[in-house]
């Protein structure tokens, strides 16, 4: 089996997953959400911190789990790419301590590729060809994804999906994680009061932007003053951020018909990717294009170790290790190693 360690953010995570059969055997997670929502985002030296509690306690679970024989362990998958320095680091030391008392080599894991491979948790066989969507807090991107590659089509030139999502509910007043929070108070209001603009509308151009878009947002809340209803514009705008990554999917799948290539397989991964507006929606314009759209169980969307693991088995059947004196993070890296 393979271990594998979570620690880009703010999620510690460890999970053991079987290299025959792709099987989640042990799985934890501890989020740390409630403490960064005191500070309305992410704060890296408390992360940093957090995980150097939690982690431990995580493996201390795994090792009961085990009866104390980690000798099944064939090897360490590790996050090492993209995410914060300051987090990443903690789960790579505690992958090197385990890969040298164990013995068992490392695998360094794009944290990326991970979200794609929620896909295929506790399945054996992956689907390739794929198209992803891939929403998260860090990273608004389309992919193109096969078994050796991994190629960005289209990316955001400024915030991403759910970071506006988590600095419009930080401009109400709310808390952390704001995907989550924009989304009910989206779901509660049934009135259109406002109309937020919906970025890239009239460009051509495949890529992604929020920026304007939380703008308009905050400029929207000021006029409001106290008249502010905050569920109506809660809803305007994940309409308008929803319409925006819609219209670029549509842009994505019409070029793609007319240069006659299909789409038999779309997919929409990431934390953000439990956006329940958002499923809806692309699942209509998939069914446009006759395309299959492949969503990952709601528990593995957002940041989790069985992710890695699963990308970790591929990388292991390929014996892709890395050497445990020099393997380092690269917080900023959002490349895809072939
Ligand atoms: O993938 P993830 O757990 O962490 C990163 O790799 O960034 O994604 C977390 C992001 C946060 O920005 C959070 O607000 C967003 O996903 N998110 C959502 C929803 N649930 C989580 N955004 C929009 N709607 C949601 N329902
Ligand atoms: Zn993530």
């Amino acid at each position: 089996m393979i271990l594998s360690i979570e620690s880009s953010c703010d999620d510690s995570s460890l999970a053991l997953t079987s290299i025959q059969e792709c099987k989640l055997l042990f799985h934890q997670k501890i989020s740390q959400e409630a403490e960064h929502s005191l500070h309305g985002g992410v704060v890296p030296e408390l992360a940093s911190r957090l995980h150097a509690q939690k982690l431990p306690l995580i493996l201390k679970n795994l090792k009961t789990f085990l009866h104390g024989n980690f000798s099944k362990i064939k090897a360490i998958a590790i996050t090492t790419e993209p995410g914060l320095s300051v987090t990443l680091i903690e789960g790579l030391m505690m992958a090197k301590a385990l890969a040298l008392s164990l013995k068992i080599p490392l695998i360094s894991i794009n944290h990326l590729k991970g979200h794609i491979y929620s896909l295929f948790i506790n399945q054996q066989q992956c689907i390739f060809p794929l198209s992803v969507l891939l929403v998260s807090g860090g990273h608004t991107m389309i992919l193109e994804a096969s078994e050796n590659e991994v190629r960005i089509i289209a990316q955001s030139k400024d915030d991403s999906f759910g970071e506006s999502f988590d600095k419009a509910s930080k401009m109400l007043g709310l808390g952390y994680p704001g995907g989550p929070i924009i989304q009910s108070l989206a779901q509660e209001c049934q009135e259109d009061l406002y109309t937020l603009p919906i970025p890239l509308q009239h460009s051509k151009e495949l890529a992604f932007s929020f920026s304007g878009l939380k703008n308009a947002f905050r400029l929207e809340i000021e006029r409001q003053g106290s008249n502010l209803n905050p569920n109506a514009l809660a809803k305007a705008f994940q309409q308008s951020a929803c319409a925006h990554i819609v219209q670029k999917c549509k842009l994505y799948f019409q070029t793609k018909k007319e240069n006659q290539q299909a789409i038999p397989h779309f997919a929409i991964v990431g934390g953000a990717s439990a956006n329940l507006y958002l499923r809806e929606k692309i699942q209509d314009l998939c069914a446009t294009y006759n395309s299959n759209l492949l969503l990952a169980p709601l528990e593995f969307c957002s940041d989790n170790a069985a992710m890695i693991g699963r990308v970790g088995v591929e990388e292991y059947k390929k014996q892709n290790f890395s050497d445990l004196f020099s393997l380092e993070v690269s917080p900023r890296n959002t490349q895809f190693k072939s």
